[in-house]
């Protein structure tokens, strides 16, 4: 069951937050032969070209960390893209993963399309308990439109098809657009800019209260390597890291770690958003697997990421 080191694998999406994380695990545990087209080298959404990357690589494990991935204003403005693209490219890989005999699949679902109302901590049972999050329901059908998909493929074609559901992730490589960040690497890119420029106040939405569970994608890609390697199933997973920070709590480790030593300051005017987001992640443990995240270690991880991006940029 297990993948063999000099295995054949595909990990779509490699350029992004979670799959380069897949990348750094695959080639830290030894594997090698690994086949990561950028979107310009490979489009997943044109099916002639996913089907003759497969017929011509053949791989035999695929990592699918793909997606059109952004925040509200960019689910807002685009949400034509957000269903269509994430349904065509998980669709297109699938076809072509059933079509070349892919041994196994894995696939990222993502906590963000749970019903909005969800109990916390979120099980897996509670998908499709209810409504979505207005303002990414292109964005959530298509991600539940994967999951089906490589359920219905496992009940039809007995294939091998698994999916994670992870919380919300940061670290290397991660988004730093000021429009379309999420949580942490807008925190990340605030307290630098401000540091930098000598700001004496950070500026924070809401009153700093909602609570939140951020995970480091090193962990999401420990995680995939674990299941990938161990379960096969229908039962999707979801991968947290068991415990939610307020979002003032997460401002201040973030503060502390960028030597910033100005003020922080909550704008009271604008939206909270949803007061709680957990996983429930017993599951994942009940399986063997368990978040070993040193949060403080991992959010210096990523403030130095975002340094060198940021110094890098400076230089071209
Ligand atoms: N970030 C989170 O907090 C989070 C949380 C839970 C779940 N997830 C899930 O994890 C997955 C990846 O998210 P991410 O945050 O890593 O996103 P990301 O950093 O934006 O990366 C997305 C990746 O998808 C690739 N891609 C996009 N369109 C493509 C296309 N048409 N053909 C081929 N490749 C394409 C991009 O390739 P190029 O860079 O080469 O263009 C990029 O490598 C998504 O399914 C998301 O739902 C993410």
């Amino acid at each position: 069951m297990k993948m063999e080191k000099n295995a054949k694998i595909f990990v779509a999406g490699s350029n992004g937050l979670a799959g380069s994380a897949i990348v750094r695990k695959l080639s830290n545990e030894g594997y090698y032969n690994l086949l990561i087209p950028s979107s310009n080298e490979l489009d997943l959404r044109i099916n002639e070209k996913v089907l003759s990357f497969f017929i011509k690589e053949q791989p035999e494990y695929v990592f699918f960390a793909a997606g059109t991935v952004g925040g509200i204003m960019a689910n807002k403005t685009y949400p034509a893209d957000f269903i269509s693209n994430n349904i065509s490219i998980i669709l297109n890989t699938l076809q072509a993963s059933l079509q070349t005999g892919v041994k196994k699949l894995l696939y990222l679902g993502s906590s963000c399309i749970y019903p909005k109302h969800s109990e916390q901590p979120i099980k897996e049972e509670y998908l499709l308990s209810g409504f979505l999050e207005e303002s990414n329901r292109p964005y959530a059908i298509a991600k539940i439109a994967g999951i089906e998909l490589c359920q219905s493929f496992n009940k039809q074609f007995n294939t091998d098809y698994i999916c994670l559901m992870p919380t919300n992730l940061f670290g290397i490589n991660d988004n730093y657009d000021s429009q379309n960040s999420h949580l942490v690497a807008a925190l990340i890119r605030k307290f630098y800019e401000a540091k930098l420029q000598g700001n004496k106040i950070v500026e924070i939405w809401g009153t700093g209260s909602p609570k939140r569970e951020i995970l480091c994608s090193d962990e999401l890609a420990d995680a995939s390597l674990y299941f990938m390697n161990t379960y096969s199933g229908n039962d999707i997973i979801n991968i947290g890291s068991g415990v939610d920070y307020t979002i003032s709590e997460i401002a201040s480790f973030i503060k502390d770690i960028s030597g910033f030593d100005g003020e922080i300051k909550y704008d009271l005017s604008k939206p909270n958003g949803t007061p709680r987001k957990l996983l429930d992640s017993s599951r994942a443990e009940l399986l063997g697997w368990k978040s070993k995240s040193d949060l403080l270690n991992d959010l210096s991880k990523a403030y130095d990421d975002f340094d060198k991006t940021f110094q890098l940029s400076k230089k071209k």
